[in-house]
């Protein structure tokens, strides 16, 4: 990042642009999706992008109120992003020695008080370095600005002050609202392995449930007794999800199920087809993980939810490594096209999610 050694002079807390967070390698897709975005909600700028550095910026023409660029475009919403913000100051050229008067005075010049604190970096090798910096530094910085009547922790109305360092001198500063983007710094959930768990997948359906529904649909549809489908089961960690959260599984794959997943005592496990199998019954739940085409799972989810077999679903779709944003685009079109062709309004959200790798993650319900 070319960046200025002072905090700009502009209006205090306009967005100067978003920066956007993705896994690297996903520039292409995370900023062709941001860019797409801005100029449909009539924001003009210019996309800066550099090749497996993390990040994305879409930086406008002029500065825009920060509050009339929430409304227009819903960060929150866009998929490839792990985490986005408004940008307020680029610093470059921070001493090493003190970065924090710098990064103190420009934080003040926000002209706003902070909910939180989010100390962030590229999801890189070169980024993962900076963490032991980080441990120290977050700390000082944020007693500085507690000391400066900054950071007021239980008003959730506040912007969140991020500071993303995309290097060890160079650092942006962002503010977002909770709802804008993810709670966790750089949008890493910490999430346990769960003990026994039979596959490292297991994490994904775990962290899908965290990004994709609310708490209140957490609560009322994750719970003990509801019924569920597993497409493409074998050997279980999407199952562990719901059966360690007493669901009953039918576990469709022609391949084992773990043992441990088999002793809960929750499950069925039926070698047949992933594709042609149907519930007797409307179950909670259907999840699929099948390594397929994206083509071909997308109209399957939406023929569940048409046909009443399910009343949500978490999917993967397997995205392809050129051109992701653009077959995305096309399943979403598949989906959309079967749900109005029978006049059912529907929720889809989809996310790139930490746990994912060459495939997104997606929650389809009735709406
Ligand atoms: C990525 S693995 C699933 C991993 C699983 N979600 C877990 O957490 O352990 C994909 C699975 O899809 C299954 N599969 C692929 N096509 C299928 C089909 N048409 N019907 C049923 N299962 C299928 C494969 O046998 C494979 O076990």
């Amino acid at each position: 990042m070319n960046a200025p050694a002072s905090a700009p002079a502009q209006k205090p807390c306009d967005s100067h642009g978003i920066l956007v967070q993705c896994r690297p390698g996903f520039e292409p897709d995370a900023g062709r999706e941001l860019e797409q975005r801005a100029l449909a909600a009539r924001l003009g700028g210019k996309l800066e992008s550099r090749s497996n550095s993390g990040f994305v910026i879409f930086r406008f023409n002029t500065p825009e109120a920060r509050d009339g660029v929430q409304r227009k475009l819903d960060l929150a919403r866009l998929v490839f992003s792990r985490q986005g913000f408004h940008l307020v100051a680029q610093l470059g050229q921070l001493p090493e020695k003190d970065r924090l008067t710098p990064l103190l005075d420009a934080a003040q010049q926000c002209g706003t008080r902070f909910s939180a604190l989010l100390p962030e970096t590229p999801d890189t090798n070169e980024g993962k370095e900076r963490s032991g910096f980080l441990r120290r530094f977050v700390p000082l910085f944020e007693k500085a600005l507690g000391e400066a009547g900054l950071l007021q922790a239980d008003a959730p109305h506040l912007p969140r002050l991020h500071l993303f360092f995309s290097s060890a001198t160079e650092c942006a500063l962002g503010l977002s609202q909770g709802s804008e983007g993810s709670s966790w710094p750089m949008g890493i959930p910490r999430l346990r392995f769960p003990k026994d768990a039979p596959s490292r997948s297991t994490l994904k359906l775990a962290e899908a449930f965290i990004a994709l529904l609310t708490p209140e649909e957490q609560k009322s549809t994750l719970r003990a007794g509801l019924q569920a489908v597993d497409l493409g089961a074998s050997p279980g960690g999407w199952t562990w999800q719901l059966v360690s959260r007493g669901m009953r599984v039918s576990c469709i794959d022609n391949g084992p199920m773990a043992p441990q997943v088999h002793a809960t005592g929750l499950i069925e496990h039926l070698r047949v087809d992933g594709f042609t199998w149907k519930p007797r019954k409307t179950v909670e739940w259907m999840v699929c993980d099948m390594i397929e085409q994206p083509a071909r799972i997308a109209p399957l989810m939406a023929e569940w939810i048409i046909g009443n077999r399910c009343r949500r679903s978490i999917f993967n779709l397997k995205l392809p490594m050129k051109q992701r944003h653009a077959e995305l685009e096309r399943c979403i079109g598949l989906i959309d096209a079967k749900m109005k062709a029978v006049g059912i309004k529907y929720t889809l959200r989809i996310k790139h999610l930490y746990h994912d790798r060459e495939e997104v993650t997606c929650y389809l319900a009735r709406r």
